[in-house]
């Protein structure tokens, strides 16, 4: 692993620079690349043993067709998207390379690897994956191992219902035509948490949340459901009373939490 030599695409910020952080600590050679550096992907294909694509989702497709062809039997293709089927399917297309589908599941802020997993998907080859296994496990990430479809399924639950939910929320809160400023001055915890969490959504990176939701293949199903709870708790609150709804939400938690 020391000798390692690593080309991140992508590197120089986000998830990619927490990467490269994380393998120069364990003696790897990291190079990186972004948009604006003067080492290109061309570049860095030609001299490391491992390429991990780690752009933006809308741009994932566009760089694995880019550098995929580029790679050789022997070297690594790797990338860290959110969503696993599209891309491990384009780099076992595009490339004679080994390849590894790998998606850390939180963002590049945490302070420590304890309590934190990342998702590992076997695309072709066992040596590397095993030394992508052997590297997190090593430095207190807890590994998934899931198949594409698995990881996105799961995932349509953990990050696009629950993203559409925030945007639905800030969404609605908008169209009350209230300032935010008036109703802040209400703040309860529970509020003040989750409006947190609404202006992380909608400020910070709002293309990677735009990218989640739209681009999970079980979206459709999951927008078809999310429309219809909410026209079913509107049928149950529309008598005025609350005594249907929290049937519903009794039954709901026995499903949930048993
Ligand atoms: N953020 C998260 O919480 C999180 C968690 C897990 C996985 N991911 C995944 O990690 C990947 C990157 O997301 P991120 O949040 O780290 O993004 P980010 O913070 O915006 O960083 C993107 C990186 O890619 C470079 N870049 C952008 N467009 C490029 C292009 N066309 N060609 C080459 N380099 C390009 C950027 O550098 P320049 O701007 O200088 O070009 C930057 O280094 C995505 O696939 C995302 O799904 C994100």
């Amino acid at each position: 692993m020391k000798n390692m030599t690593v080309g991140i695409i992508g590197g120089t910020n986000g998830m990619g620079r927490w990467l490269a952080d994380l393998l120069k600590a364990q003696g790897c050679h990291v190079h990186v690349t972004g948009r604006k550096t003067k080492m290109t992907s061309k570049d860095v294909v030609n001299i490391c043993d491992v390429i991990v694509v780690a752009v933006p989702i809308a741009a994932t497709a566009g760089v694995i067709g880019e550098v995929g062809p580029l790679m050789k039997q022997g070297q690594l293709l790797m990338d860290l998207t959110s969503l696993k089927k599209e891309p491990v399917a384009l780099m076992l297309k595009h490339s004679e390379a080994d390849v590894v589908g790998c998606h850390p599941l939180f963002g590049p802020s945490i302070k420590e690897s304890a309590g934190h997993a990342i998702v590992l998907c076997r695309g072709r080859g066992d040596a590397w994956y095993a030394c992508i296994k052997t590297l997190f496990e090593k430095t207190g990430y807890s590994v998934l191992e899931k198949t594409p479809d698995e990881h996105d399924r799961m995932m349509s639950i953990v990050q696009t219902l629950n993203h559409l939910n925030t945007v639905a929320l800030g969404m609605a809160i908008a169209e009350t035509g209230i300032p935010l400023g008036d109703v802040n001055q209400f703040f309860t915890p529970i509020f003040k948490t989750k409006m947190d969490i609404v202006e992380k959504v909608f400020t910070e990176t709002p293309e990677l949340y735009a990218d989640i939701i739209a681009g999970n293949p079980d979206m459709e199903n999951v927008l078809r459901s999310y429309e219809r709870v909410v026209r079913n708790i509107r049928d149950l609150v529309t008598a005025g009373d609350g005594a249907r709804l929290k049937k519903a939400m009794e039954n709901t938690a026995k499903k949930l939490f048993g």
